[in-house]
């Protein structure tokens, strides 16, 4: 979920060390909490939810590292009633990082990691004026032969009263993740602490 009406526009990757994914730890909660509140258009979440992110959510989210630094992170998590679907919390990529495709990168490699097993769609809710967001759920749609559906979940006047731009819930799918490779997966995947 984001805050509205605050998307920014992603510069030019200036950076071109490798980059490593992996599921978090309970030890990177405030550095995930440092990313999300850099990322303007991001609600701001409590340091504690985080870390229940980084440890009860850690096999459905993932981060990017760059010379040891959290540059990339994407929050999910499978809803109890709904387990074939992947749903997308929170997607935040440094400002430096941005414009490389780190963020469906970090998708894909959630996507095709064990925890994502049965999934067949993805969902996540998005702001109608946060562009970059909705182009990079394209290009995940694209990268998954997969088509794009949206309706209103969230009314900005019915549940934000009139505080908050409505939130677009977004359904790609199919999601078929099994024929998809990615060649930066990461080897183990860390458990939550
Ligand atoms: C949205 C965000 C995660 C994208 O990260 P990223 O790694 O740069 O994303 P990608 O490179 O995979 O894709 C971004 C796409 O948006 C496009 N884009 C970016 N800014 C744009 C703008 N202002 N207008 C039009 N297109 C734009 C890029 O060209 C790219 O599309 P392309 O690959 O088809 O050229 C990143 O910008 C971010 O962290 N933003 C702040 C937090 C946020 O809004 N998160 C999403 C909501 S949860």
């Amino acid at each position: 979920m984001q805050k509205s009406d605050k998307g920014h526009r992603p510069q030019l990757a200036s950076v071109s060390s490798p980059l490593t994914f992996r599921h978090p730890v309970r030890e990177d909660g405030q550095a995930v909490h440092d990313l999300i509140d850099s990322c303007e258009a991001l609600d701001d979440n409590s340091l504690y939810c985080n870390f229940l992110q980084c440890t009860h959510f850690a096999s459905t989210c993932m981060l990017a590292e760059l010379d040891g630094e959290i540059v990339g992170w994407v929050s999910a998590y499978r809803p109890p009633e709904e387990p074939e679907a992947l749903f997308v919390w929170q997607v935040a990529v440094a400002e430096a990082a941005r414009g490389r495709r780190l963020a469906r990168r970090l998708i894909a490699n959630l996507l095709t990691s064990e925890s994502c097993e049965g999934v067949e769609r993805l969902k996540t809710t998005i702001t109608p004026d946060n562009t970059s967001s909705w182009r990079m759920f394209e290009g995940v749609a694209d990268e998954f032969d997969a088509k794009i559906t949206d309706k209103v979940w969230l009314c900005g006047d019915e549940h934000f009263a009139g505080d908050h731009d409505s939130e677009h819930m977004l359904t790609i799918a199919p999601i078929d993740a099994s024929a998809t490779e990615t060649d930066d997966m990461p080897e183990q995947t860390a458990q939550a602490a």
